[in-house]
């Protein structure tokens, strides 16, 4: 009788102080997310708690946190904040048949520390009518001075172009890639300033012919502003390919916090993530592109062509971020 009744109690108090929640820190800063999150609760009773900030702070804070960080699941963008966050030992590495089946391997950590959840492209938005926008690009040729004056890109400071670079020096090395951003450099419509939507902006209105930009960019600004509208129906979305590869791919990524307190919550979160009806929302929603072949991606990102994504896995993009760094700076891209 007693034993029962204590067990009764053990089960009442479980109960009351297992905390039914999953806490998020996250990078990503999108409508979408709240809607994700929102549909996560419904359909498992797990309260998301969700911290939004920059990766780096969010890096700086776990760190600060150790073991006693509240953090279940980190979300980061981009391949060398991840690759920075696995390096600082900051993610738990799970088991999860169900990430290891529906994520390719190129795009997970090989130790489950980390799982894509969205990918992006970084391709060239070409102004209509300069004669370039039915060109199939390569992104070797930037390099070449016929460009000179037409490209438009953002500051070196920036992961995107870092990651870009690392997929040049992972193709080519370190030698080739530097003398090529020094070409890019040397082709640069203007001194690198603003977002990559100003890129396309700039385009649009006359500066330089080629934009480099992530594919959802392309997506928010044409259900922007009506201006932005305009600047869409100025470009064309192409597909740049790597000479021995494909198009240059980035993601955002997911990971079990090291020092998790709800781990069977974060793993349940992660895998929702990756399911149809989570994909299908970011796919919309925010013009990315899923990470899981059978989810549709949105009508508009279709309309652009077929996306084949490089061969260079992102982990090794992280890898090289250091290099990449290092030669932009001497290539003189600022
Ligand atoms: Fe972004």
């Amino acid at each position: 009788m007693f034993k029962k009744l204590g067990l009764s109690i053990v089960l009442f108090a479980s109960t009351l102080f297992a905390s039914n929640t999953v806490n998020v820190y996250s990078s990503r800063h999108y409508d979408t997310d709240k809607e994700l999150f929102k549909k996560f609760e419904q359909n498992t009773g797990i309260e998301v708690k969700v911290i939004q900030a920059k990766d780096d702070a969010l890096i700086k804070r776990l760190e600060t946190e150790g073991a006693n960080s509240p953090a279940d699941v980190f979300i980061t963008v981009d391949a060398a904040r991840i690759q920075r966050a696995t390096q600082k030992d900051l993610f738990l590495p799970i088991k999860s048949q169900i990430l290891e089946e529906k994520i390719p391997s190129s795009l997970r950590d090989e130790q489950n520390r980390w799982f894509s959840i969205t990918k992006r492209a970084r391709i060239f938005a070409i102004k209509k009518g300069s004669g370039l926008e039915n060109k199939e690009f390569t992104y070797e040729e930037l390099a070449d001075p016929k460009y000179k004056g037409q490209i438009m890109v953002r500051s070196s400071s920036n992961v995107y172009n870092q990651s870009l670079m690392a997929g040049m020096i992972a193709h080519h090395g370190v030698e080739y890639a530097t003398s090529w951003a020094k070409g890019v450099a040397a082709n640069m419509a203007r001194s690198p300033k603003g977002s990559d939507r100003d890129q396309a902006r700039a385009v649009a209105a006359g500066f330089g012919n080629i934009a480099i930009i992530n594919t959802y960019y392309v997506g928010k600004l044409a259900v922007g502003s009506d201006s932005d509208k305009e600047t869409v129906s100025n470009l064309k979305v192409t597909f740049p390919k790597f000479k021995n590869g494909a198009t240059h791919i980035n993601v955002s990524a997911a990971g079990v916090a090291k020092y998790a307190k709800n781990k069977e919550n974060a793993i349940k979160f992660i895998e929702f993530l990756v399911s149809n009806e989570a994909q299908e929302i970011f796919a919309q929603g925010n013009y990315e592109y899923p990470v899981i072949s059978d989810a549709k991606i949105s009508d508009l990102v279709a309309s652009w062509g077929t996306l084949e994504d490089d061969n260079i896995s992102i982990a090794d993009l992280g890898k090289y971020n250091a290099d990449a760094v290092k030669a932009l700076d001497i290539a003189g891209w600022k």
